[in-house]
């Protein structure tokens, strides 16, 4: 993997742009979204109650795995008006290996194919910036929409599994990434 860079991460898909969260801005719609009852049910309570939650949150998660990582859940908005419409990203978790793809939308921005397009945007970018070969997906086995999104992106079910001693298996998934194609070389003649 590339060494994280201090360049914010952004991701440009026809309808979409990811970018890093701003801690400030963007906790009204992060406190929404993880309060989604669609988003305690199938990713968990994380807890975030308030603003200040919210924040911390942010500045905790996602923005310090960029940092530290190169990667991390993104904000996802509309390049039309720049509605903030939900999170997506690459996490890298203590119970998994490599890098594993997380994404959560506001349910009035379901149906739109918007988290395939931001996913295979992710991934790309995870193939030629990052580096990676693979990466993984997890799921709570009943979220028959999350998985229907991994396998429209070609992920394949391997295990179902407990990630932590006690915690309730999750559907593991994996995708290989398509070696980056080799560089043209330049003519001798
Ligand atoms: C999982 C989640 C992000 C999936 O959202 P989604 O909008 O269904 O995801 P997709 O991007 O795959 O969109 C597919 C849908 O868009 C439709 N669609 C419309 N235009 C489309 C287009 N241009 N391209 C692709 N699909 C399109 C598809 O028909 C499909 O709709 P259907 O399921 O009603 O048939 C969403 O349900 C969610 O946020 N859930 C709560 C959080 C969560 O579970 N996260 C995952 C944790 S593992």
């Amino acid at each position: 993997m590339s060494d994280p860079s201090d360049d914010p991460i952004t991701v440009i898909t026809p309808r979409l742009e990811l970018h890093e969260f701003d801690e400030q801005v963007d906790a009204p719609v992060v406190l929404r979204l993880l309060n989604e009852p669609s988003f305690i049910e199938f990713i968990g309570d994380r807890g975030v109650r308030t603003l200040e939650d919210a924040r911390r949150y942010l500045r905790e998660g996602p923005i310090a795995s960029c940092r530290t990582h190169g990667h991390g859940l993104l904000r996802v908005s509309l390049r039309g008006d720049g509605t903030v419409i939900g999170m997506c990203g690459l996490v890298k978790r203590d119970t998994l290996p490599i890098p594993d793809l997380g994404f959560a939308l506001l349910p009035e921005h379901w149906g739109k194919g918007y988290v395939q397009e931001a996913s295979r945007s992710v991934l790309e970018h995870g193939r030629s910036a990052l580096g990676l070969t693979e990466v993984l997906a997890i799921t709570s086995t009943h979220n028959q929409r999350s998985m229907a999104t991994l396998r429209t992106l070609g992920m394949t079910l391997e295990d179902t599994r407990a990630l932590a001693a006690g915690a309730a298996p999750v559907n593991v998934f994996r995708l290989r990434l398509p070696a980056a194609a080799p560089a043209t070389e330049p003519s001798m003649g």
